[in-house]
């Protein structure tokens, strides 16, 4: 049996950076505390936990002096809440995420409607549609948004690490359906390129593979993409650790690729490769 890894797979930039000012924070002030999970992996989490950065579920939870606002950012009404209550701040918001952050404040500055690509519940979504003060929406689909809304004047966006071509599926449907209503309509491409890469390198070895395995959280949303992707080429598996892997799964195939999500540690990708060569011997 083949073992091959996607060319660009696991650790985003965003998610090294935040990791590397936790440890360094950690280091500094004893003990530090995250607003939610720092990225969406359990394993990831749980080794900060070893070096002293525990996540809080909430604001009124906070015990420490030092909190770290996670990759994915947060609204401008939690940022002020925080700065309130006279807490430290350590920011890991992802540049990629910031930007999209400017992107929707500054929309909703010029008068536009602000339309979010994404589930309303991602903690990403979350913090964008605190930045467009009131004037956004977040939606999957274009039958979702709401014609009484002032559509005249239409910003669009999308949550970083959407698939690339269903944002622009999206944009086209917006475009067919409101056209009457639409004055104006201003896009900004908020997509993360690293997640662009990961996903057309998944796509890549799923076409030449007889299995993927996409290593990540169960609740991280780039990793479920990287599965849906797969999954429209190939058999494809989503597991969190390299325990869940069933060696039915593998019986009789030549050839299995392996992707995994922006959060998932190295640690976790080596371990996954180790157990498939097991199988393979
Ligand atoms: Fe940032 Fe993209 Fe990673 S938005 S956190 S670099 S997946």
């Amino acid at each position: 049996m083949e073992i091959e890894r996607a060319q660009e797979l696991g650790l985003c930039f965003g998610v090294r950076q935040a990791i590397k000012l936790l440890r360094k924070a950690a280091s500094k002030y004893g003990r530090i505390e995250t607003l939610g999970p720092v990225a969406h992996n359990r394993q990831l989490v749980q080794g900060l936990t070893a070096v002293g950065v525990e996540m809080v579920d909430s604001l009124d939870l906070v015990q420490g002096t030092a909190l770290a606002i996670p990759a994915h950012g947060v609204s401008p009404e939690v940022l002020s809440e925080i700065e309130a209550r006279h807490i430290r701040i350590i920011d890991t918001t992802c540049p990629i995420v910031r930007k999209a952050q400017n992107a929707a404040e500054g929309l909703a500055k010029a008068g536009f409607t602000v339309v979010i690509f994404g589930e309303a519940e991602h903690s990403e979504v979350k913090g964008l549609l605190g930045w467009a003060r009131g004037q956004g929406i977040a939606v999957c689909d274009v039958k979702e948004i709401n014609t009484s809304r002032h559509l005249s004047r239409l910003g669009i966006m999308s949550q970083t690490t959407q698939n690339h071509s269903a944002f622009v599926e999206f944009t086209k449907q917006v475009m067919a359906t409101f056209s009457s209503k639409i004055k104006e309509m201003r896009i900004i491409n908020t997509l993360c390129k690293a997640t662009k890469r990961r996903q057309e390198a998944a796509v890549r070895l799923a076409k030449r593979s007889e299995l993927m395995l996409v290593l990540g959280g169960y609740n991280s949303a780039n990793t479920r993409r990287l599965f849906e992707v797969c999954s429209s080429i190939v058999e494809t598996q989503l597991i969190e650790t390299a325990d869940e892997v069933k060696a039915s799964w593998l019986t009789g195939k030549e050839r299995v690729g392996v992707t995994a999500g922006a959060s998932t540690p190295d640690e976790a990708i080596e371990e996954l490769l180790v157990r498939l060569k097991s199988y393979s011997r």
